[in-house]
């Protein structure tokens, strides 16, 4: 018996499997029943180590059910294993770290209440949308980047003249990591959200991007809305081939469709959720930070 066990929750099977090789530690998998009312029936297969337990579980959509289901695992190992980690690659709720209008609540406030509750005592992220959120939580958290895989596979498609765009100036230490690790300039553009509509404006004005590739990169894409307005932006300004690098690659509803629409070329996202674009995989990564 490993003195290491990964737990593979059911949103992060192949990764969890992919870590637990990289690591040496026996897979636990698990079997996820989901009831006509919503619950979930879980059931581990297999063994868990009496030292420490790895649960791996990312919360996507259904975000609350796989919450539900990443608290579950980390409870049910910690009642054998003495010590468990949680590696969440897709922090769902990480957006709602601060009280952004009066009245808001900060779930991220409350997540933190509930991962010490269930029995993990480190928590290990990719490429989180912030680190406020953390300011909530009592117990040890990393943050783990995704930029020096990504910058790998941006490599191979010999961009000339690159540039690293951040659509929104939050992003902008991202950009400049990225823009580092490739050896290229970056912008930041200036964005703005509507707080009650979600509706997202660019209001950065001429910029000279004229014939060159552009690579978008961020920590994730939801509706898609920033990266369609960047991407519509960009093209006005004449620059050549647009790619995205984001992360964490939910792509709501039409999101695909849309930001295709606007002109990018290829859609580059982690296998912290996994799909079509997800090409990157940051096991090792996690390996690492592990
Ligand atoms: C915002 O600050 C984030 O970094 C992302 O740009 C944003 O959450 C993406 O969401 P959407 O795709 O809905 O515009």
């Amino acid at each position: 018996m490993s003195k290491l066990s990964v737990i593979a929750g059911k949103s992060s099977e192949d990764l969890a499997k992919k870590l637990s090789r990289k690591i040496k530690a026996n897979l636990v998998r698990s079997e996820v029943r989901i009831f006509d009312d919503g619950e979930s029936k879980i059931t581990l297969n297999g063994e868990i180590s009496k030292k420490r337990a790895i649960v791996v579980q990312s919360i996507y959509p259904p975000v609350d059910t796989n919450l539900i289901q990443a608290l579950s695992l980390i409870s049910k190992a910690k009642e054998t294993s003495s010590e468990v980690i949680a590696v969440i690659p897709y922090m769902g709720y990480a957006r709602q770290d601060r009280e952004f209008l009066p009245g808001e609540i900060i779930t991220m406030k409350v997540l933190g209440k509930l991962f010490k509750g269930a029995g993990a005592s480190k928590i290990i992220v990719v490429d989180i949308h912030s680190m406020v959120g953390f300011k909530h939580f009592k117990l040890k958290t990393k943050n783990v980047s995704a930029i020096p895989e990504f910058v790998q596979y941006i490599k191979k498609l010999s961009l000339k003249n690159p540039l690293v765009v951040s659509p929104d100036q939050g992003g902008i230490q991202r950009a400049k990591e990225f823009a580092k690790e490739l050896g290229s300039e970056y912008i930041a553009l200036e964005k703005t959200r509507d707080r009650k509509t979600g509706r997202v404006q660019i209001k950065t004005k001429n910029i000279d991007v004229a014939n060159r590739d552009l690579i978008l990169v961020d920590d994730m894409i939801s509706s898609g809305g920033s990266i369609v307005k960047a991407t519509q932006f960009l093209k006005k300004q004449n620059c050549k081939k647009v790619y995205v690098a984001c992360t964490h690659a939910l792509l709501m509803n039409d999101a695909e469709k849309r930001i295709k629409k606007a002109g990018v070329t290829k859609i580059f996202s982690a296998n912290t959720i996994p799909g079509k674009t997800s090409i990157v995989d940051i096991s090792n990564a996690i390996a690492k930070a592990i």
